[in-house]
């Protein structure tokens, strides 16, 4: 009988749903212990959690933080160390994604925008960093194809992204050699949920006939990276890995 108390914990920003639970569930089925960050999902977050722990007692745990709010990101933080007495791995998938056209574009846009998918990452990361050095563990961003090709009307979330992306080579440098990290750049894996069913047709239409292995990919697509990077990568640190079916090749 494995001794559960020596399992792994990783920490899962945005891991309520969607790319984020996949993550969790199948880091879950290698034998890590899940936190699962959550902002506003509290539901989905406690039946995540309940599906995990009828799989194996006290393997999950749900915690809330608005990662917009530095306050708020290193109590995730010291939470998530404390609540198992160690932490192994991080993966920053909490993001927020909208249109922000130039004119329109706003401060409170860009709080949000940059505050999630970039300021936030980066105190999380410099809260873990101590923990993370002593278990020689691994951090994960979770970045964008739009990172590098820009994505009309979307500039905040893509400069987010892009500084995500040298986030990710520069903390890999600096917590090197005790901490690899790396980056995952999705190309179209779920469409978000605030668009329309008739934008999400039209987008469909236009976009996946483009895509050279010509369909969307799957949060597994990403979660099976995401557990060969943390696991088994041991010499990779300091690269962003793209997982679009080919897209990068057209743009
Ligand atoms: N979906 C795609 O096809 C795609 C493509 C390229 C890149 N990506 C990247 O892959 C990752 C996951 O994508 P996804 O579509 O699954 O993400 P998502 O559903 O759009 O967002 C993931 C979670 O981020 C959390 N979040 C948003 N703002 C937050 C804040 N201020 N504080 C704390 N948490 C916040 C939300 O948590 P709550 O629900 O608990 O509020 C949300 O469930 C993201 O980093 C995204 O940029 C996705």
């Amino acid at each position: 009988m494995p001794n559960l108390s020596e399992s792994p914990v990783v920490l899962i920003t945005g891991a309520a749903r969607r790319i984020g639970a996949c993550l969790a569930k199948r880091l879950h089925e290698c034998g890590f212990r899940i936190i699962v960050h959550y902002h506003h999902s509290l539901n989905e977050a406690n039946s995540l959690c309940e599906e995990l722990n009828n799989r194996r007692h006290d393997s999950a745990w749900a915690v809330n933080a608005n990662m917009t709010d530095i306050a708020s990101v290193e109590a995730l933080a010291s939470a998530s160390i404390s609540h198992w007495g160690r932490l192994d791995a991080l993966i920053n998938n909490a993001s927020s994604f909208y249109r922000t056209p130039l004119p329109d574009a706003n401060k409170q846009q860009w709080g949000e925008l940059i505050g999630s998918n970039l300021q936030g990452p980066f105190f999380l990361c410099q809260a873990v960093s101590e923990e993370l050095i002593m278990r020689r563990g691994a951090i994960i961003n979770i970045t964008d194809i739009h990172a590098h090709q820009p994505l009309a009307r979307h500039s905040i979330y893509c400069i987010a992204k892009a500084g995500n992306t040298m986030l990710t080579r520069t903390m890999a440098k600096e917590l090197a050699p005790h901490v690899r990290v790396n980056g995952i750049a999705p190309g179209v894996i779920l469409w978000p949920e605030n668009i329309c069913a008739e934008n999400t047709e039209k987008i469909k239409n236009n976009s996946l006939p483009a895509i050279p292995l010509k369909r969307m990919g799957t949060p597994e697509d990403i979660a099976l990276l995401a557990e060969f990077l943390i696991t088994d990568a041991s010499y990779i640190t300091g690269q962003i890995i793209t997982v679009d079916g080919g897209k990068h090749l057209i743009f």
